[in-house]
């Protein structure tokens, strides 16, 4: 470890506890689109984005002048006392863009654990009712309520005791792994309504009690695992069928990361609510929850908000986020990337066994990797072992998936051709290396 980063680690190591978890044991002094220096001068290829923060790259310049903007205005009246426009503009601009049904409102918090927080308070006391689903291999957060909706139990929940109550856990179409044992077609036919009306609300609790089914559209810290064409429509169908809040997170998909806007336009379904963060604050903290208006208001005066919730601030760096995305036509190129790298990826998936599938939207694309295709047995210190070879030639990547064994990439939106050349290149080697 050199100099530096050495100096640091000591310090962080005493100061800041071990449960706070660093991928990759680096400190960084700057950051410009996909590029991230260290404090000891070396150099970075971004496919992490701050874990899908950085759509429209680090700092970008549009995202830095209204923040620089911003801070020479006001910076903290708080949206209780007293009220600011880059608020209202935001909530309309996110009322026009967020597939929900009908007129829309949006309101702020911090995060898109407190998004879900909220999203799931709204669901309830809309519907008068307490449960709610979730799924398997879910990830909404890390407070009590969202890490009860999380699935994977280490590192998230273990010996955290009693979890929230009234949530239930649905299986998810896993299709690589399918929960029901099931082959196509007869999957088909099964992991949707029929599930749900012959299984779940018979096993697991009444359709009637149920106040929100919550889900990612292509889920992100689970694995990237990716539904299949119609599965969404069959969830919104159930929700109609028992006047259940569909509620939909994109706080990892949304903002152009699957190549559309939202991973939902994919699907061509539209949500009650759809919570959002990550790269909608261009990297400064902002969740928003988007949803039917009727379904917003139902919630007394002051019954919603938070002290920082909305801060001026991000406000201003998301609208700069969502300007940039439409100017600099984010969205097509984020589609490109993704066929370029899938492309890419599919190839590594020809040449290497440890690759069991690849799977993902857009760019927004993650490997399976397995010690076997046949056993299809998880490999787990695999993905450890190839992060930490990219990190020492030059590319920031992250692993995910409930069984630990999954790569991902989550590279800026504006990343160079050449950037993305050189990442696959350090990507395959590391595959090469940890194959043999
Ligand atoms: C889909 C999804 N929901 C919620 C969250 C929680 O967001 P935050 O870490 O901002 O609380 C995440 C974070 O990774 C996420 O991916």
């Amino acid at each position: 470890m050199a100099d530096i980063t050495a100096r640091l680690t000591e310090r962080r190591n005493r100061a800041v506890p071990r449960g706070v978890a660093n991928i990759h044991p680096l400190f960084i002094t700057r950051a410009e689109g996909a590029l991230l220096t260290d404090v000891d001068g070396r150099e970075y290829i971004d496919f992490a984005g701050g874990i899908g923060v950085n759509n429209v790259g680090h700092r970008h310049p549009k995202v830095v002048a209204a923040i620089r903007e911003q801070l020479d205005a006001y910076l903290h009246p708080c949206f209780h006392v007293m009220m600011y426009e880059p608020y209202i503009q935001l909530a309309e601009r996110l009322n026009q863009l967020i597939p929900c049904r009908g007129e829309k409102k949006t309101m702020f918090v911090n995060s898109g654990a407190e998004a879900v927080e909220n999203a799931i308070k709204i669901a309830r006391y809309h519907t008068r009712r307490p449960g709610v689903v979730c799924f398997d291999n879910a990830f909404h957060g890390r407070t009590y309520l969202t890490m009860s909706l999380t699935s994977k139990v280490r590192p998230y929940k273990l010996h955290l005791g009693a979890t929230a109550p009234a949530v239930y856990r649905a299986h998810f179409p896993y299709c690589y792994r399918c929960p029901w044992g099931l082959a196509f077609p007869q999957c088909k036919v099964y992991c949707g309504e029929t599930y749900f009306e012959e299984d779940f609300f018979k096993h697991h609790i009444d359709a009637d009690e149920v106040a929100a089914i919550i889900l990612e559209p292509i889920q992100g810290e689970g694995g990237f695992i990716t539904p299949p064409p119609g599965y969404l429509a069959q969830v919104r169908k159930v929700c109609d069928q028992h006047g259940i809040v569909m509620i939909v997170d994109e706080v990892q998909s949304g903002f152009g990361r699957t190549g559309k806007m939202f991973a939902l336009h994919h699907f061509d379904v539209e949500a009650d609510i759809v919570t959002s963060a990550k790269s909608l604050g261009g990297g400064l903290p902002l969740g928003a929850v988007t949803g039917t208006d009727r379904v917003l208001d139902a919630v007394h005066t002051g019954g919603l908000g938070g002290t920082f919730a909305g801060n001026p601030l991000a406000c201003r760096a998301a609208l700069a986020v969502l300007a940039v995305l439409e100017s600099e036509g984010l969205l097509e190129k984020a589609e490109k990337l993704g066929q370029d790298v899938r492309k890419e990826l599919l190839a590594f998936h020809h040449r290497y066994a440890i690759i069991g599938e690849v799977r993902g939207l857009g760019p927004m694309l993650a490997l399976e990797l397995v010690t076997d295709r046949t056993s299809k047995k998880p490999a787990a210190d695999a993905a450890k072992k190839l992060t930490a070879y990219c990190r020492e030639h030059g590319l920031i990547i992250v692993d995910c998936g409930t069984l630990g064994n999954n790569i991902r990439t989550l590279m800026p939106l504006t990343i160079t051709a050449e950037q993305v050349a050189k990442g696959l290149r350090i990507l395959e080697g590391g595959l090469k290396q940890i194959a043999t």
